[in-house]
């Protein structure tokens, strides 16, 4: 049957997704699913926070990582906030790293080490969203909750043709998911669905002959899938500048900075600098013979992008400025470092 009304979406879905499911280091693998054996909510909850805005090729090394050295959810509870900040260092958005401590301490403080098995139990848990609470819920506990990330929204725009722009048509896209998602296997659903999106139903040159939904699709039918979802203009990004110190002592030891909790790059370590700005005034964090490098550091955040000047100074052995972290030269791990921190460190040890 060709009419989408009457056509089993979920079914076809499903089928495909036996036969097709990628793998993924948090999922169950063919055999197991087969036997209905649900995956580790712990490791769930964690591939969920990491593959919010992020990909699953930049997420598999960091999930690895992270479930090596803390296996549990107690574990993870446990590590110091340091070591949670250093090991989520380089994959962005760190407010998610700060919020998976504080969702790693209550599951393990306030529910025994076990978490919620319902969408209500697990939103009320810090850091966890909609998107999030649906996923674990239907991914671990197999409860029918609708789960609407982007490449949700791109295989609902195109099965039902929805012409008008996100993010403002994104209830209608809810609605659309909502309906089709089972009772039978509503976790499977959720994750047959971004697979598809992920794989066939792609931004661009979408591989619609092989779809499993290619015969209900009615953007298939009507030419349009390539267009589809349509998009709001964005606003244009602006430029922001600013300047950072980089600053090693004659013992190798570096001078760092642990950010506010607040704010961008919260948390994280980096080096001292000016405020980012659109011309702000050199400010050097203590005195010192402070050379300026013939080289930016330019990096893109969600709303704007931002050039950095890059001052080094090299100081006595005894400098130990207030407010600074000192940071051992065996200790110092550059890949602790936020990305934008990380290229600068790059640009000066390239010098
Ligand atoms: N993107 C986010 N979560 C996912 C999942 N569980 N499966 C596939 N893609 C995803």
């Amino acid at each position: 049957m060709r009419d989408l009304q009457h056509f089993d979406v979920s079914g076809a879905l499903l089928d495909w997704y036996d036969r097709h499911a990628r793998e993924m280091p948090w999922r169950v693998g063919p055999t197991d699913r087969a036997a209905g054996v649900r995956p580790d909510p712990y490791r769930v909850w964690l591939s969920e926070v990491m593959l919010q805005q992020t990909t699953v090729a930049a997420v598999r090394d960091y999930f690895h990582r992270f479930t090596a050295r803390w296996p549990t959810v107690a574990a993870l509870a446990a590590a110091p906030d340091e070591a949670v900040m250093g090991e989520w260092a380089g994959l962005g958005y760190y407010a998610r790293a700060r919020n998976l401590l504080k969702c790693a301490r209550a599951v393990s403080e306030e529910h025994g080490g076990q978490f919620p098995d319902s969408y209500e139990g697990l939103i009320a848990l810090p850091g966890i969203g909609p998107y999030t609470a649906a996923a674990i819920a239907a991914i671990a506990f197999d409860r029918a909750e609708t789960v609407l990330d982007g490449n949700v929204e791109r295989v609902m725009a195109r099965l039902y043709d929805v012409q008008e722009p996100l993010p403002g048509v994104k209830p209608v896209l809810k609605e659309h998911a909502a309906a089709l998602t089972p009772t039978a296997r509503p976790g499977d659903h959720a994750q047959a669905v971004m697979d598809l999106g992920a794989t066939i139903c792609t931004p661009r040159a979408p591989a619609c002959g092989i779809c499993p939904l290619r015969a209900p699709c009615l953007a298939r039918q009507r030419g349009t899938a390539p267009d589809l979802p349509r998009k709001s203009p964005k606003k244009p990004k602006p430029t922001r500048h600013g300047h950072v110190y980089l600053a090693q002592r004659a013992d190798g030891a570096w001078l760092l900075e642990r950010r506010p909790d607040k704010g961008l790059l919260g948390g994280m370590l980096g080096w001292p600098g000016s405020d980012w700005s659109e011309a702000p005034a050199p400010s050097p964090p203590f005195e010192a013979q402070w050379r300026e490098l013939p080289a930016e550091v330019r990096h893109t955040f969600t709303h704007f992008h931002l050039i950095l000047r890059i001052h080094t100074a090299q100081l006595p052995e005894t400098m130990a400025p207030d407010g600074l972290v000192i940071v051992d030269k065996h200790a110092f791990r550059p890949s602790d470092l936020p990305t934008v921190m990380r290229k600068a460190f790059d640009l000066w040890r390239g010098q």
